[in-house]
């Protein structure tokens, strides 16, 4: 049974221009997506860098304005009431965002960072907030003196931890991570990764996660949606979009996921090729004349394509 269902969900920027300045287009960021998400499960969101994936978290979480569609939590249409002040909406769904950073205010010690949704939405006495604190930081694994320190006197994946500790401070049930390891190190992102998945199983969260790298996905996500012009070109289970990824746009990202395995790499750049040239022919058959993705259709209970219907022709 899933707690949140997104319905065909719009995002549209208006594009300025001309000598008044007026609004003479629209980039469609999000142009009709649909999801669903489920008690515990992790949902990755991937495609290359401007498809959309960060609008779409945006939109979710109420910081972006919805064009079309909506969103229905817990039986409740919260399409234009995502901002109000202590709902139940903004305590349950979190964000941690890729530039743990910028998104950490420089002038507030840890402990108020970590204090801010726990003001908001939780009333607890100084010393119950004291308390939850302590256990916060113990959580993501910080030392309690961390509480009296500025963000800028911790390392890059200390900050990311930091940003997961506010982001669970409310027990929420959905935490969209936008990118949250893209900016860390190697090795610091599979430390945060596990970390993730550990809290997860210990705090009963679904996770919306975005990529635009899909070796990065891999071992997160239950479900993955591969985003592309504002919408979905195929969603299916972790197994359906590794084992038989059907779009031609995510063969090309599976090809693109950067090999580390010295023994296969001849083998890899051919099949990047193959792929390559393969997107060139069959390219069509994907998108409309318009260079529009087509709906998804079904192709089994849990995988779906966007391809061009294929009528049969009665004669
Ligand atoms: N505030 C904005 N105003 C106008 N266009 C925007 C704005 N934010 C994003 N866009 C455009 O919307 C599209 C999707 O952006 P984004 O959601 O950030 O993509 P992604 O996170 O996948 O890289 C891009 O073409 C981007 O230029
Ligand atoms: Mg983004």
């Amino acid at each position: 049974m899933s707690f949140m269902e997104i319905k065909d969900l719009q995002v549209h920027y208006p594009v300025r221009g001309g000598f008044f300045n007026t609004i003479v287009d629209h980039v469609h960021a999000v142009d009709g997506i649909s999801m669903e998400f489920e008690k515990g499960k992790t949902y990755g969101l991937v495609g290359e860098s401007g498809c959309g994936k960060s609008t779409t978290g945006k939109a979710i979480i109420g910081l972006e304005k919805i064009t079309s569609g909506s969103i229905v939590y817990e039986g409740v249409d919260v399409t234009n009431q995502r901002r109000q002040r202590n709902s139940s909406y903004n305590r349950d769904i979190q964000m941690i965002f890729q530039d743990a950073h910028s998104s950490l205010n420089p002038r507030k010690r840890v402990k108020d960072i970590i204090a801010e949704p726990i003001r908001n939405f939780l009333k607890l006495s100084d010393l119950e907030e004291k308390k939850r604190i302590n256990e916060l930081l113990a959580i993501v694994g910080m030392p309690e003196d961390s509480k009296l320190k500025y963000p800028h006197e911790f390392s890059g994946g200390q900050k990311q931890r930091i940003g997961i500790a506010r982001a669970i401070a409310s027990n929420p049930k959905l935490i969209i991570a936008d990118e949250p390891v893209s900016a860390l190190d190697l090795s610091v992102q599979a430390q945060v990764l596990n970390f993730l998945k550990e809290i997860q199983q210990e705090l009963g969260l679904s996770y919306l996660f975005i990529s635009h790298d899909l070796g990065v996905v891999k071992h997160m996500c239950d479900e993955i949606a591969i985003m592309n012009k504002g919408r979905f070109v195929e969603s299916g289970t972790k197994r359906d979009i590794y084992q038989s990824p059907q779009h031609i746009y995510t063969k090309r990202l599976l090809s693109a996921i950067p090999n580390i395995e010295p023994s296969t790499r001849e083998a890899r750049k051919v099949e990047r090729i193959n792929v390559e040239q393969n997107y060139q022919v069959e390219n069509h058959k994907y998108y409309d004349t318009n260079g529009r993705v087509y709906d998804l259709l079904p192709i089994s209970d849990t995988h779906a394509v966007a391809k061009k219907e294929e009528r049969e022709v009665v004669i």
